[in-house]
């Protein structure tokens, strides 16, 4: 029986928070009330931003870090947290498209981070649940043991302590497996609020409620926000999505949406970071939750806004009930990342000429040991130190590889532009009933309405700021979704995630 055929009890828990935001304390910095100069300004308060913020603030630097809602609450807030450079089957297929040399890079880049994360935590003496333990990339298919046989070839070349296993702690049997060890664990939000802390405790800044709005270039650079201006030498852009459009991000990112359960079982794996490649993915994982041990089951992602995520809330929990034995779901949230074409992420100057703009984005779901690495190059770069990792994160690089990826992506994109303002927009005079949503056409024009539990309808403009695709209502997070490049607003039109940084315009019923 498949996951989707097998039976489940139908009792998929109510939306709620990741259970990293769950259980630690909401912060409260202060807004940016007036214009400032400092000697680096960073935008986005996630994995990225705060490492680099707190490696400047280290250095003596004056830093600004700008988030436009709170800390760690956004990307960084929602993920399953793995730290590990074992980020499924990557290196046999990084070994062939970007040449052993590179392939080494990531792979050291990746386990180096690992290692910063364990030596911030004793330095800095974080309580963050941070251990040791290995991690698993495992197949259910005998089709699949020679994949993750030249996986362990791959990854042991390139120097990861890599073994081929059949036996994992999982209880449930698996076909092969590669273990790779000395990977970690931490609570995310733990370990980065600390970091925060460290920021403003130095003399730095950490603004949030602060939205940048755009990044005028000069001789010194400015980040325009929502509050006042930031100026800067150098400005590192750390929001998942860049802010800006330099090098033409948009038509090399790819959005997805994945899920995590957080589940109460009495079989928990004591030890583990796991992941199933192919269809379905899945990431598997143990949380030390107190006095009870969570697993978080992962997966189900699929391209921002082409999903139904009620059904995909519902697979996972089936695949969960018949692997664990699961007492109760206490948590479900979803979460958004970025894939670049070749699967490096971009890390680095934003253009040839954009010296004093650097990025960090695309880490495709492996963003805690990316993101950090990411973090220490970007805050190496703004200092002028050298940093072993510049050449294979680097934003400008080139593949015929990864061109025939990215064109194969933007036609997608241009399907979504053409079929939305094409297909099934109703010129339709009936509202939807309450929890419902619908995209429709007053005067010629795509309008979004969403009909609340409470009655209230919520009318905006259903083109997307960003550029003009139709976006789609997402029913399990109740936001609008944009198909192209993954920008996300609340019912009311408000950004969530970029790259979008305008609302969706209010519209009167009637519009
Ligand atoms: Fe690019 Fe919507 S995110 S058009």
């Amino acid at each position: 029986m498949s996951d989707d055929e097998s039976a489940g009890d139908g009792t998929a828990p109510t939306p709620t928070e990741s259970v990293w935001i769950d259980t630690t304390p909401e912060t409260s910095y202060d807004p940016l009330s007036a214009d400032r100069r400092v000697d680096v300004a960073v935008v986005g308060g996630g994995i990225t931003g705060l490492t680099a913020a707190a490696e400047l603030a280290d250095a003596g630097e004056e830093v600004a870090v700008v988030e436009s809602g709170h800390v760690v609450e956004g990307v960084t807030g929602r993920t399953t947290a793995k730290v590990t450079a074992q980020h499924g089957l990557i290196y046999d297929r990084l070994r062939s498209t970007v040449g052993d040399g590179l392939a080494r890079q990531y792979a050291e880049a990746n386990q180096r981070a690992i290692e910063h994360i364990a030596e911030t935590v004793e330095r800095r003496e974080i309580e963050c649940d941070f251990g040791r333990t290995p991690a698993y990339t495992y197949t259910d298919s005998p089709d699949r043991r020679d994949a993750i046989a030249a996986e362990v070839d791959a990854a042991t070349a390139l120097g990861l302590p890599a073994s081929f296993v059949e036996d994992t702690p999982l209880p449930f049997d698996v076909e092969a497996a590669i273990r790779v060890d000395d990977q970690a664990r931490f609570h995310p939000r733990e370990y980065l609020l600390a970091l925060a802390a460290s920021i403003d405790e130095a003399g730095s800044h950490v603004f949030e409620r602060t939205k940048a709005l755009e990044i005028e270039r000069g001789r010194l650079n400015r980040v325009v926000t929502d509050r006042g201006t930031v100026a800067a030498e150098t400005v590192v852009v750390a929001t998942h999505f860049p802010i800006l459009d330099r090098r033409l991000f948009f038509a090399r990112l790819y959005p997805e949406r994945s899920y995590v359960l957080a589940v109460r079982a009495s079989d928990v794996p004591t030890e583990g970071l796991y992941y199933k490649p192919g269809e379905p993915m899945r990431s598997l994982r143990t949380h030390v939750a107190g006095q009870e041990d969570l697993v978080l089951v992962g997966g189900e992602a699929h391209k921002t806004g082409h999903g139904d995520a009620p059904e995909r809330y519902e697979r996972l929990e089936r695949y969960a009930r018949k692997r664990f034995d699961v007492e109760e779901i206490p948590y479900r949230w979803s979460t958004q990342d970025y894939s670049t074409p070749d699967r490096i992420p971009f890390v680095g100057r934003a253009g040839p000429t954009s010296d004093g703009i650097l990025v960090g984005t695309g880490f495709g779901g492996w963003g805690m040991t990316n993101g950090t690495a990411a973090g220490r190059l970007l805050a190496d770069m703004a200092l002028g130190r050298p940093n072993p990792y510049r050449t294979v994160y680097d934003p400008t690089r080139f593949s015929f590889s990864a061109v025939r990826t990215a064109l194969k992506e933007n036609a997608h994109v241009a399907k979504e532009f053409v079929t939305g303002w094409t297909d099934g927009l109703r010129a339709d005079a009936a509202t939807p009933a309450p929890g419902e949503a619908r995209v429709v056409r007053h005067d010629g024009r795509p309008v979004g309405q969403y009909r609340d539990e409470g009655g209230e309808l919520h009318t905006v403009s259903a083109v997307c700021t960003h550029m003009d695709c139709i976006v789609d209502w997402n029913d399990a997070e109740k936001t609008w979704d944009c198909p192209c490049h993954g920008s996300r607003f609340d019912p009311d039109g408000s950004v969530l995630d970029g790259p979008a940084v305008e609302d969706l315009p209010r519209r009167s019923p009637r519009d």
